[in-house]
């Protein structure tokens, strides 16, 4: 059990985050947001804003910093602002005033008058399909339709006639926003060696990378530092509007830029989870053997941009075993802010329809949820031939279950008093995924070692987790090693996203190790060193030789070497063709809704998880109650309200719902410990992400198994269950 190694830092508020920097002479950037959600402006007037105390510099479409379009691969192309005069949603940056204080900034901005030939918008996604008719846009970025169907089937439509039971339904889930705890924010310094840029995101070499195509520079002048950063998700995966600002900003000005969304800006200016609809079939056998498997989704997208929320992707492709399976996804071109990853995007809001339909389908047949879905457990992804390289589901459904009590369940639920109490579950699963990563190990003459790798740290325990993996490869206490990341400046660590960073820098840390071991017993039998022409070997932190040991540090002392290094690489590489990947979970939770007032409340919750080697059981443990959260607030709380006119009704923390303490009881999880090491040599499959797929289905199950009613959309509201 390690405790985070950041922590003590976090907690007292000396960890110093993007925009805690400043530096002599620095200036403090706002951004403007646009007051319409479709049209083109056609006139800035900045005399007043200008002229405002304090004001350094005003830009806009009219008068712009120069910033071209970053492609990273395979994210694809990212958005960057005040290149013209197009707008299409409401909240979209449109200027930036740079003055002294952040308070001349905002005040100046206030002063801007914007005048707008205004288009009409469509701003939902009910609106956008029903004028989308039955074939709304596809362009790049969404994936592909795909049919599976057994020999002699000719349609899904075939195989769903022939099931004795067939359960249709239409899910829909909200558009959510990250609003991660630290703001989008930057600090950019222009000096003799180029820009620095401070500023939180997911990998700073991606960051720094984007930058340096924006600001057309030489990318081995831009470097990007992110030691800490206050929550990402997926949120801070791209740069962000205020860092292409800072960065172009203080090259025109020639000093440094400080640019901080506020609160409310973040709701805009960054990017959110799409909206879904998603209509699901499931025929079946009467024993509750699936046979055919239909799922077509849309989700809200912006205008110009094709990030599609991949529900049906992300679910109905993988989860069971079916003979037939039909999957779309397409897209509703809308006048909304961005879109990007969040938190599972794909398996959340789609294990919500999926995991709902399996339920109905339970309850169609008369059969236990969790029988029905051991009965259709899948040793592949249909349609493929690469059987999972481990799966546990049914221990995990079997611990749970006794773990939680599922055996008491009545199909119609109990009561307790005034409180109708249900008990529902669901599965959960997330693709086991890794990026290339290099990183870094350094062996040094005081006996300490130094993981360092570009990768980010957004709050999942990635810096323990070099620290721990560290230590373990170079067999010597986690004490001696000093973990090093969020910086461009160290070897490319990818991206922590896509629950990958453990898998990813751990395989290329125990690479790294092995590596520099190998460089340190030649270092110690070379000629004239302690173990001249002895047969060495390695254990222990120490050199073993000639029946004598020594330390690594005594070794490189004795060599007149203060320190010795190597890098190591490991990328997805073979193993791809050899097997599928993925992490399993079962979730359980009870809730009660009250007979009177029908508010519903989480009261126990249960998750427990096959998710490969546990490297940092605590920080594990702490990854999937945050996620288990998450998925009580997608369930019960979270929904951004887009008014017709694009404004968003509730961007803010006084009016977006969250849980709060009192909304949550006590989140056990458990783990079975199955390390995966045909997925990669550390054994981990990966875990940020899976806490919050299955949970609002769970919720939705269990309020269905409290109260009879089945509600197809999150948030669920008190209204829905009157
Ligand atoms: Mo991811 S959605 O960047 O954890």
């Amino acid at each position: 059990m390690t405790s985070r190694l950041d922590g003590p830092v976090k907690v007292t508020g000396r960890a110093k985050y993007g925009a805690d920097n400043n530096f002599p002479g620095m200036v403090h950037g706002y951004v403007v947001l646009s007051t319409i959600a479709h049209g083109e402006i056609a006139a800035m007037d900045v005399t007043a804003a200008k002229s405002a105390p304090g004001v350094i510099g005003v830009y806009s479409p009219f008068d712009s910093l120069e910033l071209r379009t970053p492609s990273f691969p395979p994210l694809g192309e990212t958005w960057v602002p005040l290149q013209d005069r197009e707008v299409t949603y409401y909240g979209q940056p449109i200027g930036f005033v740079v003055a002294q204080t952040y308070e001349q900034a905002r005040d100046a901005a206030m002063l801007i008058e914007v005048s707008y030939l205004a288009r009409p918008a469509l701003t939902s996604l009910r609106d956008g399909l029903d004028s989308a008719e039955d074939a709304p846009s596809t362009r790049d970025g969404s994936p592909p339709s795909l049919t599976v169907l057994a020999s002699g089937v000719e349609s899904i439509e075939d195989a769903l006639a022939a099931s004795p039971m067939v359960v249709e339904a239409t899910y829909t889930t909200a558009t959510q926003n990250h609003a991660a705890m630290e703001p989008h924010s930057a600090v950019a310094v222009w000096d003799s060696d180029g820009l620095t840029v401070y500023s939180g995101n997911q990998g700073a070499n991606i960051q720094a990378a984007e930058l340096a195509t924006a600001l057309d520079t030489d990318p081995s002048s831009v470097r990007a530092v992110n030691p800490f950063v206050g929550g990402a998700f997926g949120g801070k995966g791209r740069t962000s509007a205020p860092a292409f600002l800072a960065a172009a900003a203080a090259r025109a000005l020639n000093r440094p830029v400080k640019a901080a969304l506020s609160r409310e800006q973040v709701f805009t200016a960054t990017a959110t989870r799409p909206a879904t609809v998603q209509k699901i079939a499931l025929g079946a056998d009467t024993d509750g053997t699936l046979i055919a498997l239909r799922h077509d989704s849309w989700s809200s997208t912006p205008v110009d941009r094709s990030f599609v929320e991949p529900t049906s992707h992300g679910t109905s492709r993988e989860w069971y075993a079916t003979q037939n399976l039909a999957i779309s996804q397409r897209m509703v071109p809308l006048n909304i802010p961005p879109t990007t990853f969040m938190r599972a995007p794909g398996e959340a809001p789609g294990s919500f329809a999926l995991e709902s339909a399996i339920d109905e389908l339970a309850v169609a047949l008369n059969m236990d949820p969790i029988e029905l879905r051991l009965r259709n457990d899948s040793t592949a992804p249909p349609g493929r031939d690469l059987e999972w390289s481990s799966k546990h589901l049914d221990e995990c459904f079997r611990v749970g279950a006794a773990r939680f009590g599922w055996a008491d369940r009545s199909p119609r639920g109990r009561t307790d008093g005034d409180w109708l109490v249900g008990l529902g579950t669901a599965t959960a699963m997330f693709p086991a995924l890794r990026f290339p990563a290099t990183v870094e190990v350094t062996l040094r003459a005081d006996g300490t070692a130094v993981v360092a790798t570009s990768g980010a740290d957004p709050g999942t325990g990635l810096l323990t987790v070099l620290s721990l993996v560290g230590a373990e490869s170079l067999d010597i206490s986690p004490d001696r090693i000093t973990p090093r990341l969020g910086d461009s400046a160290l070897p490319p660590g990818g991206m922590s996203g896509g629950s990958t960073a453990t898998a990813s820098a751990g395989s290329a840390i125990m690479i790294a190790a092995a590596e520099v071991i190998d460089d340190l017993l030649a270092l110690a039998s070379s000629p004239g060193a302690p173990f001249d022409g002895v047969e060495v070997s390695y254990a222990d932190g120490r050199v073993l030789g000639g029946g004598r040991t020594m330390t690594f540090g005594d070794v490189l002392r004795a060599v007149n070497r203060s320190s010795i290094s190597a890098t190591g690489s490991s990328a997805p590489g073979e193993e791809l063709t050899k097997h599928s990947f993925s992490s399993f979970g079962a979730q359980f939770c009870e809730v009660r809704v009250h007979r009177w007032t029908r508010e519903a409340r989480v009261s126990r919750m249960l998750g427990v998880f096959d998710a490969g080697r546990i490297i940092n059981e605590k920080a594990a443990r702490s990854q999937l109650i945050g996620g288990m959260i998450w998925g009580v607030s997608a369930a019960l709380h979270e929904g951004l309200e887009i008014e017709a006119n694009g404004r968003l009704a509730n961007g803010d923390f006084a009016s977006y719902l969250l849980p709060v303490n009192a909304d949550i009881p006590e989140v056990d999880v458990r783990f079975v410990e199955y390390p995966d090491t045909l997925h990669n040599a550390v054994g981990a499959k990966g875990l940020g992400e899976i806490g919050i797929v299955g949970m609002a289905a769970a919720i939705a199950n269990g309020i269905f198994n409290a109260t009879g009613i089945r509600v197809r959309h999150i948030p669920i509201m008190i209204e829905d269950l009157l």
